[in-house]
């Protein structure tokens, strides 16, 4: 399989698409970025790393940040997340807050805004927001072996100023009893961690973790690598979780900045990044490309 050639070949064609999707409008720094770039970046099992596009140009992960926070906070407080969070898909866009009264402010998984708030105060007890937020960066940068990861200041300013939405969600699970921190300590961390820069070469070095193949990164147990594994695949496009396991098969997390972080286990860990959005919320033309990419290689885990 000459993976050079596809991925190349990828990239051609999502250049060459009039269809880019809408890139996201509710803060000056999205809403800037030009919708024309498109990048992929592929981590194999055996260390070799390959990419085409624009993939040293950094982005906002915002949502794919999700991800490492989950891994955060189960290494803080292992099962006992799931008594404040669920593992289901919830059906409801990402910000949704309809499912939080029916269910007591109990949001149902770690990835929709309400779930990641929840995941964000767990590894934010016992510190202060800058503490909380120094583990999840040395985490971030030693999954990527990189210590230029650096987190957006003006994205995580205009997210506190543009967030009422998530004040909301996060005033509402307070009333339930489910957040331990003030809204502002809890969603000012949660707004840090979604600004989080990256290019997709770095993106695609930092979930080597989630790949469970000989000499990569061991960050996590290999059975919570499969759980976290597992939520990706079913809850990590919101609700386009079931079309994107429907049309790509593989495990993956987007978010609005247009990231994706997709796993193939045991063989590759991939980002690619494309701003425009689909009506989910995620990468219009990053689906397509990872779906283009899993046919290609047969990395379909089904
Ligand atoms: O909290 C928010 O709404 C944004 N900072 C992140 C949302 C996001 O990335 C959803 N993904 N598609």
């Amino acid at each position: 399989m000459d993976l050079t050639a596809i991925l190349n070949g990828i990239t051609d064609d999502m250049a060459a698409r009039p269809d880019r999707g809408a890139v996201a409008r509710y803060i000056p720094q999205l809403a800037n970025v030009d919708p024309d770039q498109f990048a992929m970046s592929i981590c194999l099992a055996d260390g070799t790393q390959l990419s085409a596009g624009d993939a040293q140009v950094p982005f906002s992960i915002q949502s794919v940040s999700k991800v490492f926070s989950l891994a955060l906070a189960l290494g803080r407080v292992g099962d006992n997340l799931w008594t404040r969070v669920g593992r289901e898909p919830s059906g409801q866009a990402f910000d949704s807050i309809l499912l939080l009264e029916q269910e007591k402010g109990r949001p149902r998984n770690p990835f929709i805004n309400a779930g990641a708030i929840v995941t964000t105060d767990t590894y934010l007890e016992g510190h202060s927001p800058a503490e909380a937020l120094g583990g999840l960066m040395r985490f971030i940068r030693e999954a990527a072996d990189d210590d230029s990861i650096h987190i957006d200041e003006d994205v995580a300013r205009s997210e506190i100023a543009t967030g009422h939405r998530n004040f909301a969600l996060a005033h509402y699970m307070q009333s339930h009893g489910n957040l331990r921190h003030a809204p502002e300590l809890t969603l000012g961390t949660y707004f840090h961690q979604c600004a989080v820069a990256m290019n997709t070469d770095q993106l695609a070095r930092a979930g080597r973790f989630l790949m469970n193949a000989p000499d990569m990164p061991r960050m996590v147990s290999d059975g919570r690598v499969r759980r976290i594994n597992a939520l990706m695949l079913t809850c990590g496009q919101y609700d386009g979780s079931g079309d994107f396991a429907y049309r790509v098969g593989l495990p993956g997390k987007s978010g609005v900045g247009g990231g994706i972080l997709v796993i193939a286990p045991g063989k590759a860990s991939i980002a690619v990044w494309s701003p425009g959005l689909n009506d989910y919320g995620n990468s219009h033309l990053g689906t397509i490309a990872v779906e283009v990419l899993a046919r290609k290689t047969g990395w379909s885990i089904f």
